[in-house]
């Protein structure tokens, strides 16, 4: 019998603020965190198409798999996004430029994206940093953030030389090349959403409605949207190279990352720390967080994806199809031990099975199909993976192991 009692904070590996960042139905009595009782499963076969046809080709993965499973993961999960009633101009503004950051090693700009139609104005505000070294246009990360550029995430941390009081390990980033651009999730749209009111989806709307259609986008998608439109400012600073950007995100927003760089195919490189349920864990599994309990923050998916509360295997997809849609890129994913709510063990099965398209491609897949020990992270190949001794958080050893796979992968 699964007997789950409220395991201590220590136990857990979190520190009290950790805890209280995350939801209390992690501890509700029907969350299943026994490997033993996961149910029979069997997963949809990205190569196979929706026509019962074998997908043998990198072309017909191109021209026929890939759009099918996008529009699949667009109508069902995240929502699509509409076309606006009136063309959307997005302008930049340079608000701040600090070219004496980190004892005059980098530039930190911070830039803001306005969005206007007919229907209104949204912006939001980017903090990024650029190394002032650098001869030619620098790789980047890009972090879908949950850190406001308005406090004080983005000053030096007193305690620890060359890193962001947000945890960010710049001095590492600017000395091995690359930029460092900051996208807040909760200025286009609310952290959960329910008014649809304020943000970035009222211009969007069509006359008289007020509310997303059943496939239309919630927030997650929204933020993954967000992202997009900074890598087209991106494309047009010219000291960053808006072709080498690995888009990176953190739970909620590791979530949004892969959908980001599902649609977006000028993302080289896509990163999800600990996005655990609709992110990189098989939603078959139903270990940990399940569909129904994620759409308990109503819109974080689209309203198609509460008809698959508790029917997580009449899904037309699963998350590694998620993973395979960012191939031939490189995706790494990365757990914590005890980040159970996530489903590590879900997240690492993604991504093993999403080695079939990875190959059809003429990509390396993950090196092993089974769970591999904590902390040995598995770098070689254009899937990557680690499980780190924790919880839910991106420590330093998460940074370190980023920013091995990427220069691999965006500095050969
Ligand atoms: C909650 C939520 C998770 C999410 C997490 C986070 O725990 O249930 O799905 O990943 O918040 O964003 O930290």
């Amino acid at each position: 019998m699964l007997q789950k009692t409220i395991p201590t904070l220590a136990a857990l590996g979190l520190c009290a603020s950790a805890l209280f960042a995350r939801e209390l139905k992690e501890f509700d009595h029907d969350v299943n965190y026994d490997e033993s009782r996961i149910p029979h499963y069997d997963l949809p076969d990205p190569l196979v198409t929706a026509e019962g046809k074998p997908v043998t080709t990198a072309e017909q993965w191109r021209n026929v798999r890939r759009p099918q499973i996008l529009s699949l993961f667009a109508n069902f999960i995240y929502g699509t996004v509409p076309v606006p009633p009136d063309p959307i101009v997005q302008t930049y503004h340079v608000v701040k430029e600090d070219k004496s950051f980190l004892d005059g090693k980098a530039t930190k700009l911070d830039i803001s994206i306005r969005f206007k139609n007919r229907k209104g104005t949204a912006q939001t505000h980017v903090v990024m940093f650029i190394p002032n070294q650098a001869k030619a246009p620098v790789p980047a990360f890009m972090m879908l953030s949950f850190d406001s550029p308005r406090g004080s995430s983005f000053r030096l941390s007193n305690s620890r030389k060359g890193w962001l009081r947000n945890g960010v390990p710049l001095a590492d980033l600017i000395a091995n090349g690359y930029g460092y651009v900051s996208v807040y999730h909760g200025d286009l749209i609310g952290h959960n959403e329910v008014s649809f009111g304020g943000g970035i989806h009222k211009l969007f709307f069509r006359d008289g409605q007020s509310y997303p259609k059943a496939h239309e986008w919630g927030v997650l998608a929204a933020n993954a949207w967000t992202g997009m439109r900074v890598l087209d400012y991106l494309e047009t600073n010219h000291r960053i190279d808006a072709k080498r950007v690995a888009v990176m995100g953190h739970s909620k927003m590791g979530k949004a990352t892969l959908w980001a760089a599902a649609q977006d195919e000028r993302f080289a490189l896509a990163i999800s720390a600990q996005s655990g349920c609709g992110g990189a864990a098989l939603w078959r599994r139903k270990y940990g967080e399940t569909m129904a309990k994620l759409n308990r923050f109503p819109h974080w998916l689209s309203i198609n994806a509460r008809k698959f509360n508790d029917r997580e295997d009449d899904l037309p997809v699963d998350q590694h199809m998620l993973l395979s849609l960012i191939a031939p890129r490189p995706v790494y994913v990365a757990s914590g031990t005890a980040d159970t709510w996530a489903d590590p063990h879900g997240e690492f099965q993604s991504a093993n099975h999403a080695a079939p398209v990875y190959r059809l491609l003429g990509k390396k897949p993950l090196a092993t199909t089974k769970l591999p020990a904590a902390n040995q992270p598995l770098l070689d190949g254009d899937i990557g993976y680690h499980i780190r001794t924790g919880g839910h958080s991106v420590d330093p050893y998460d940074w370190e192991q980023f920013i091995i796979f990427a220069n691999r992968q965006l500095k050969p």
